[in-house]
């Protein structure tokens, strides 16, 4: 009799989200609204657990530190990779900057990005002065690698691609994307803000330098995100911004640092980063690797991206294969940043096309 009442509650994902109660929220890729397990855990550690981390000499600090870097190991784990190779930052945004910033450029002074970038892999690059060249797109919205190896050069310092696209859901054959990059001695820099809350990530086998992606798209609070990279390419990287966390021994004619990725502090820590972060599992049945196939339809030579399914009114629109990141059209006009049809539709939660990345 138990049973079936357990199947149901496992697949009532909506349940998980008490913030979603009479909504259709279709604006995950932008932030995930947070289940019941996060508010709970968010919850018991601002009113049972609280205190600072890495300061205190009391045993609620060291509890709070243990959990803090408990969540460092299972936040580099969820990727593959090692605690000591995970700096924690405020968002993905953040991590790029932190590489565009401080990574030495050896005398190349290029990056290699591509169309369907977010802003956020794009200027913090222009800030860092670099020179920018950006892969087109095959005709279903792929990064086209075939182009990527053709423009690559020995300026290169890095190449950064989205492993899955915010606007098309489009995914990079991330490992053959690092092997072009290490073929000129470049490095790879994912922006992995889709990826890690829809597919399986493993930088080990990608062969990846650099991985960003952030807390709030991943079910967790904002304000938080993470950098990856490997150990000997964080250790040549100078601290970014100084602060009271970061350092080794401080005094009025010289600072000397800690190691990474504790170097890359800045100031108190958000704290309540905790060691169970959302298992993906849980929020819904997926395809095995994360990926939708779409019914293929010809490509006219003109539009970038077929038609691939009408449905009241909305074409949908996007690469034959996606990751469950839809970009669609709606007949009902309006504004893009207030349509008004979607309000009359049952509380239908969008992100319209802007801001999502650059301007064709
Ligand atoms: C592909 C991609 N990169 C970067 C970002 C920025 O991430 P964050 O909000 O963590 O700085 C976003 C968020 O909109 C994104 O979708």
């Amino acid at each position: 009799m138990n049973a079936p009442a357990r199947i149901n509650s496992a697949l009532d994902v909506r349940a998980q989200f008490p913030a979603i109660e009479n909504w259709h929220y279709l604006d995950s890729a932008a932030t995930a609204q947070k289940p019941q397990s996060v508010i709970d855990a968010i919850t018991e550690a601002y009113a049972r657990d609280y205190a600072t981390v890495h300061r205190g000499v009391y045993q609620r600090s060291s509890e709070m530190t243990g959990r803090y870097e408990a969540a460092r190991a299972a936040t580099a784990a969820l990727i593959g990779g090692k605690p000591d190779e995970l700096v924690f930052t405020r968002g993905a945004t953040e991590a790029i900057n932190l590489v565009a910033q401080r990574l030495p450029k050896n005398g190349r002074n290029r990056v290699l990005l591509s169309q369907l970038e977010h802003h956020s892999n794009i200027v913090p690059w222009q800030l860092a002065g670099y020179e920018i060249d950006a892969v087109p797109l095959t005709a279903d919205g792929q990064i086209d690698l075939d182009a990527a190896e053709a423009m690559l050069t020995d300026d290169h310092c890095i190449v950064g691609f989205a492993h899955i696209s915010n606007a098309l859901g489009s995914v990079l054959d991330a490992k053959r994307a690092a092997d072009i990059a290490h073929s000129k001695g470049a490095l790879l820099l994912l922006d992995g803000c889709q990826a890690v809350p829809r597919v399986s990530v493993n930088i080990g086998n990608i062969g990846a330098d650099f991985y960003a992606f952030s807390g709030h798209k991943l079910y967790g609070p904002t304000g938080i995100g993470a950098l990856w990279g490997r150990a000997e390419l964080l250790d040549s990287m100078p601290p970014w911004q100084g602060g009271g966390a970061m350092i080794d021994r401080v005094t009025f004619a010289e600072t000397t640092y800690l190691d990474a990725p504790a170097r890359f502090k800045r100031g108190t820590p958000h704290n309540l980063r905790r060691d169970r972060p959302p298992r993906r599992g849980r929020m819904g049945p997926r395809h095995p690797d994360g990926i939708n196939p779409r019914p293929q339809t010809p490509l006219g030579p003109q539009g970038p991206r077929p038609p691939s399914r009408e449905f009241g009114g909305v074409t949908f629109l996007g690469p034959k294969k996606d990751a469950g990141i839809l970009w669609f059209i709606s007949q009902g006009g309006g504004p893009p940043r207030n349509p008004p049809h979607f309000g009359k539709m049952g509380g239908v939660r969008v992100r319209p096309g802007t801001n999502l990345g650059p301007t064709p």
